[in-house]
């Protein structure tokens, strides 16, 4: 059993629904998981599925409206994240949690220089001296992979391509050393080896302090390089949860089987046609009943058509949502 102690992050139950002209969207819609300290969660599934609401809804960064306020739990050590007001959480943001947006302009300031941007983070929550939060910010940008950073830091976010903007909101999410570090698709408009040096950098993080890193991505080779666990995500659930040993040994739900299966590998022949899964990703406002993956599933059953499946447990630590899985009780 692991306690609320071991646990830096506990989601429980979170509903983050959006209330749009086409009817109420259920983006997230009762997701469970938990986070310990220096651990590394991926969470994967297809576009639309709900990954970048759950981390925004504990970050109290989703819009509302259109959105409601998010129901559930959000334990943070023993604080409930829903439950603070903006003030509050305003103070836990960019010190103890952070965020890596998979859309950089949404967290930089398009009026103020680097240099305002990243020494203010450090100035207000660490109390740094003018002086020493640009050293520490140039070294942080350095650390990012930004050339000339003791002169590129006087410059405005417009100045900088995408990719380096990329690695400005990266240097700014790290500065402070988070508890816990959401990282929405960090590293997707990078190059590979930027991906790799940004990735060995969190890794470098977790070492030095234990962040807990909820790392989302569509891109499995991510996945099974640097998490300890995987949560694979449809129509705005967990349907799949087990160490990344384990989901990748031994998948069980039919929908991980098929991204796994969509996957790229060193070893694919390089005419052979990758295998996609059939028909399209569901919509959130308009859910089949039962299990929403059913229309896409070739092993769906009249039960799959009428009853959501019970999460079932594999082992004590790997558990998946689907009625043809067979429970290890
Ligand atoms: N601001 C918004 N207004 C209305 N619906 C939204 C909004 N943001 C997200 N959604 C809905 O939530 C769903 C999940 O979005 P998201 O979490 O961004 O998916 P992803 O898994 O690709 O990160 C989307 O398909 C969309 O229907
Ligand atoms: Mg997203």
């Amino acid at each position: 059993m692991t306690t609320r102690d071991e646990n830096i992050l506990e989601v429980c139950n979170l509903r983050t629904h959006f209330r749009t002209d086409d009817g109420l969207v259920k983006a997230v819609d009762g997701v469970s998981f938990s986070v310990k300290r220096g651990e590394t969660l991926g969470i994967v599934g297809e576009s639309g599925s709900g990954k970048s609401v759950t981390c925004l809804s504990a970050m109290q960064l989703v819009p509302r409206p259109p959105a409601s306020h998010p129901t559930g739990e959000i334990y943070f050590g023993n604080t409930d994240l829903l439950g603070l007001t903006e003030h509050e959480i305003e103070k836990l943001r960019g010190e103890r949690l952070a965020m890596i947006f998979q859309d950089p302009l949404t967290s930089l300031n398009p009026y103020l220089t680097i240099a305002r941007q990243l020494t203010e983070v450090l100035e207000v929550h660490r109390g740094a001296t003018p002086t020493a939060a640009r050293r520490t910010s140039i070294e942080m940008l350095e650390r990012v992979g930004i050339p000339d950073a003791a002169e590129r830091i006087d410059q405005y976010p417009h100045q900088f391509s995408g990719g380096m903007r990329q690695r400005v909101m990266i240097a700014m999410a790290l500065l402070c050393g988070p508890e816990v570090l959401f990282a929405d698709e960090p590293t997707t408009a990078l190059d590979v080896t930027i991906q790799a040096q940004i990735l060995e950098l969190i890794k470098d993080l977790q070492t030095a302090i234990g962040t807990a890193v909820v790392l989302v991505t569509h891109d499995l080779g991510v996945v099974a390089g640097t998490t300890d666990r995987v949560a694979v995500m449809y129509a705005g659930r967990i349907v799949e949860e087990g160490t990344t040993a384990e989901v990748f040994a031994n998948p069980q739900h039919p929908y991980t089987r098929g991204l796994l299966e969509s996957m790229p590998r060193i070893d694919t022949p390089l005419q052979k046609t990758l295998y996609a899964i059939p028909g399209l990703p569901p919509d959130l406002g308009n859910l089949p009943t039962g299990c929403p993956f059913h229309p896409r599933c070739g092993l769906a059953t009249d039960q799959c058509r009428k009853t959501y499946p019970d999460s079932k447990t594999v082992s004590s630590t790997h558990r998946a949502s689907c009625w043809e899985v067979e429970a290890n009780e």
